[in-house]
């Protein structure tokens, strides 16, 4: 595991304080050092790496091999970085594979690996947890379970649909989860959880009131001409480099600029 300047404590910290986190999607060196450079808090080696990167429809084809090598790029580029590293597709069905997954991840050069999912996951989290590897839980939409969802929907937007999320949410984090990743949900919701978790809510497309935003790196930077998610900004599309697109969103997260109720749902 690498040591970083960053640590889940800083992040802990900064929820205490009140003070926005910024994250972003990375899977190389040269991007992950200068978003680094220009105050993004921490970096995802998302397995959006198979729709970015690799060109694929979802983010199930992605493999082990994949994302430890995307980790390592990133890790070579921003050796100060807080760095979480997904685990792909069908690599945490059961604990004694997640262990070994996780395991290559944080080898890799990760701090933290991300799994996508709810109440089956208690055992798993707790299990590696134990064994010293941290856990990002991931709740809302998850992309990895698009073929079940039939697309990419928000979630949540029933009272029981939301109730369920929040009790996963508490469940998670009393299995020692340290930091969750709440996607596509309505503000209200992505605000109630936030409200009754210890843990750091990073959302995206969440609202305003989590306790930080991700975005990835390609939405960000306006890569997709032809589809800017709700919820995502291009921040290179507003002039100026590369550089002061992730100062920007660093600032704009700090700051509460971004996102507003034109990127949430209600
Ligand atoms: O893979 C990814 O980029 C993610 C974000 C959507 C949070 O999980």
């Amino acid at each position: 595991m690498a040591t970083t300047k960053t640590s889940i404590a800083t992040l802990q910290k900064m929820k205490k304080e009140g003070t926005k986190i910024s994250s972003l999607t990375a899977y190389d060196s040269s991007f992950a050092k200068l978003m680094t450079e220009q105050g993004v808090d921490f970096i995802l080696v998302g397995d959006s790496l198979g729709n970015v990167v690799q060109g694929r429809d979802s983010t199930v084809p992605v493999t082990t091999d994949d994302m430890v090598y995307h980790t390592q790029c990133v890790r070579r580029g921003a050796s100060d970085a807080f760095v979480i590293a997904d685990m792909p597709f069908m690599t945490y069905s059961t604990p004694e594979q997640a262990y070994e997954v996780a395991g290559r991840l944080m080898q890799a050069g990760a701090n933290m690996v991300k799994l996508e999912g709810g109440q089956w996951l208690v055992e798993t989290i707790e299990g590696l947890k134990t064994r010293g590897i941290p856990v990002c839980a991931h709740l809302g939409l998850l992309p990895q379970s698009v073929n079940v969802l039939g697309g990419y929907k928000v979630q949540g937007k029933e009272q029981q649909q939301a109730d369920d999320t929040l009790n996963q949410a508490l469940l998670l984090e009393k299995a020692g989860a340290q930091l969750l990743v709440l996607e596509c949900v309505p503000a209200s919701l992505g605000k109630r959880i936030t409200e009754q978790l210890s843990i750091p809510t990073i959302g995206i497309g969440a609202g305003a009131d989590t306790d930080g935003q991700i975005l990835v790196m390609h939405d960000m930077l306006g890569m997709n001409s032809d589809y800017l998610p709700k919820f995502a900004k291009d921040f290179l599309g507003q002039g100026g480099s590369l550089a002061d697109a992730f100062r920007s969103f660093a600032e704009q997260v700090r700051s509460g600029e971004f996102p507003t109720s034109e990127h949430s749902y209600k």
